[in-house]
């Protein structure tokens, strides 16, 4: 069973993923797909007074993807955009418990798509 490979947090972020959809008004967007898996990532956030109050993604990808989407939201979710943006893709491996080898790439989506959100956003007030 392919789930033999993931931790059991992992398993329950894929089953029950957290923020999917799109939040009423963002104001940003943001986006990343890996060429090589074919594996597409949209990020919507609401930031107000310098801080992501809301944050939700739609995905397109394998069960990794999904679980490391939900995740990169979670830990999103109440951050200032400083500290948005130093959000890593081992952040994100680790809350979920770890990764396999050949699934560690599914966390560059969450982390460069909120990131592309956050510049977006900078984009938007005309900074
Ligand atoms: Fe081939 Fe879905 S992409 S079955
Ligand atoms: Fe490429 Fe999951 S297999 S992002």
């Amino acid at each position: 069973m392919f789930t033999d490979d993931y931790s059991d947090i992992v398993i329950e972020h894929f089953m029950c993923p957290r923020n999917v959809g799109i939040i009423n008004n963002p104001n940003g967007e943001g986006s990343n797909g890996d060429p090589q898996c074919g594996d597409y990532l949209d990020i919507y956030i609401r930031v107000e007074n310098n801080v992501i109050e809301d944050i939700s993604f739609l995905v397109q990808g394998c069960p990794a993807s999904i679980a490391t989407s939900s995740m990169a939201t979670e830990i999103a979710k109440g951050k200032t955009l400083e500290e948005a943006l130093k959000i890593t893709e081992d952040d994100i491996i680790e809350a979920l418990g770890g990764l396999p080898e050949n699934k560690k790439h599914c966390s560059n989506l969450g982390v460069r798509a909120l990131r592309d959100a956050i510049e977006d956003y900078y984009e938007n007030l005309g900074k």
